[in-house]
């Protein structure tokens, strides 16, 4: 079986509202490996905007730290630096793309987040000023955003623009509520899911993303799974 990469989480521990102890991290990770993951992009809330007011270099100082001590215990993985980039009006105005931080810093892919329950005009016009510098950009999990229960086109619209799409696999093992689950799973078998990631934060959300890991292989198959985990993963991966 290929190995896994996980391209969403908050394992990076005292930094955003993930893990809070490193020993929470490293019991994430393990349970992790046992379900084939062996590479993980760490990828804190990031941007300028309140509780994601972390800076690219914090983020990068904490991994240095995280990367030594995972050394140290002799965590048999490997790891990279993200960032879940919020989308708002200040990051738009401030047009600093180095808070915009890519998959691995060096790599043109972007995970980004909107956390409103509408689809303000700013989203669009930050994910073009993204694509106009070259980003690629990577909406995570849409299935857990209001607009696209109640506007569907939407994502065609995204998709059109080249933006990918990842799904979270806590939805697909019930994590959330039906509707959202609904949403995952029709997504997932339309095809319209480019990555789906774990965006596990702390051990107790680790059932519900495994449950749907093994959802995900019930509903399309081992094959298009190891694509969204594996392959697609990959190719963000070896570019950074
Ligand atoms: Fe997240």
């Amino acid at each position: 079986m290929p190995e896994r990469i996980d391209v969403h989480n908050h394992f990076l521990p005292r930094l955003d509202d993930g893990c809070s102890t490193i020993s929470e991290s490293f019991t994430c990770i393990g349970a992790m490996r046992n379900a084939g993951y062996r590479r993980f992009f760490l990828t804190p809330h990031t941007g300028p905007t309140d509780m994601c007011s972390i800076r690219p270099e914090e983020s990068i100082e904490h991994f240095h730290a995280f990367t030594a001590a995972a050394r140290q215990a002799a965590i048999d993985a490997e790891f990279k630096i993200g960032g879940e980039v919020r989308l708002s009006q200040e990051l738009l105005s401030r047009r600093d793309l180095s808070l915009a931080v890519t998959y691995g810093i060096t790599s043109r892919y972007c995970l980004v987040d909107l956390w409103e329950p509408d689809w303000p005009r700013w989203a669009d016009e930050t994910i073009d000023w993204l694509i106009s510098h070259g980003r690629i950009v990577v909406l995570a999990h849409p299935e857990r955003m209001p607009i696209m229960q109640n506007y569907p086109a939407l994502m065609d619209r995204l998709a059109e623009r080249g933006v990918l799409f990842q799904g979270n696999l806590g939805p697909l093992g019930g994590s959330e509520l039906p509707a959202i689950t609904q949403l995952a799973e029709s997504f997932l078998r339309q095809g319209r899911y480019f990555m789906l990631g774990s965006d596990c934060h702390r051990p107790s959300h680790l059932a519900a993303r495994m449950a749907g890991l093994d959802r995900a292989i019930e509903l399309v198959g081992g094959e298009k799974v190891d694509e969204l985990t594996c392959h697609n993963p990959a190719l963000i991966w070896n570019s950074c």
